[in-house]
């Protein structure tokens, strides 16, 4: 594979990225099935998402000749430093793209999507700018609260290839970040100087005075799936 190649670098970048969301995509499909009760169905989607993920591996090999470990046995200690570097700051750089760029930009450009129907709603009165506006806020809101996720991801590997260089090991901060709590389920950090409006929930509102069927705005867990926030920090050995 001549990598030199941009068009076949880009088109292997773009089969990893479809081959990737085909498997996500037919994994939300199984929900969806299995809630409505076909398990049949439920398992086809899981089993063609797993195929999905076959398919992108081996995009992701030719893109990452470097990572590819075909016997382990035959890699010495600086070579298997050296592979997992690799994957940490690949890694690093993913998030810290995602809270330092991509994350901050389209919430603003929800926001201007947003006001943008919201007039046009003024104008037209129509049900259906009503619903976008409504989506927009939301993927605002989603995007806003995907931010410091992705920041913790990052300082998360960060931590992780201090610790595999030597420098001491991956852990976190003993005491919890003040009033911050964390989703188990999917790292949504709630914060009180924050709090959830979308929810109902004022900025300046206590974890602990939170309602009990509030929802994560994320992914939907219930509030016991929260426990306090300790940031990822690098101990001493
Ligand atoms: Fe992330
Ligand atoms: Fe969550």
């Amino acid at each position: 594979m001549d990598l030199a190649k941009p068009s076949t670098h880009a088109n292997l970048e773009a089969a990893f990225g479809g081959e990737s969301m085909a498997n996500r995509k037919y994994l939300f499909f199984a929900d969806v099935a299995k809630q409505l009760g076909d398990a049949q169905l439920a398992k086809l989607f899981r089993d063609t998402a797993a195929q999905e993920t076959e398919h992108a591996f081996a995009h992701f090999r030719l893109l990452h000749p470097e990572l590819v470990v075909t016997d382990p046995d035959s890699v010495d200690g600086p070579q298997k430093q050296a592979i997992l570097r690799r994957c940490l700051e690949l890694a690093i750089e993913g998030e810290t793209y995602e809270y330092t760029t991509m994350y901050p930009e389209f919430a603003d450009q929800a926001r201007q999507d947003r006001d943008g129907d919201a007039e046009a709603e003024f104008n037209e009165q129509t049900a259906e700018s009503k619903e976008h506006a409504g989506i927009f806020r939301k993927a605002a809101s989603n995007f806003g609260l995907l931010t410091p996720i992705e920041h913790h991801h990052a300082d998360r590997y960060g931590v992780a290839l201090q610790a595999l260089e030597g420098n001491g090991v991956a852990g976190e901060t003993p005491d919890p970040l003040p009033g911050q709590w964390i989703c188990k389920v999917c790292s949504m950090i709630y914060d009180p100087a924050v709090g959830d409006p979308d929810s109902g929930i004022a900025p300046g509102t206590p974890f602990e005075a939170i309602p009990e069927d509030w929802k994560c705005p994320i992914c939907g867990a219930r509030k016991a799936s929260f426990v306090p926030y300790h940031s990822p920090e690098l101990l001493p050995a």
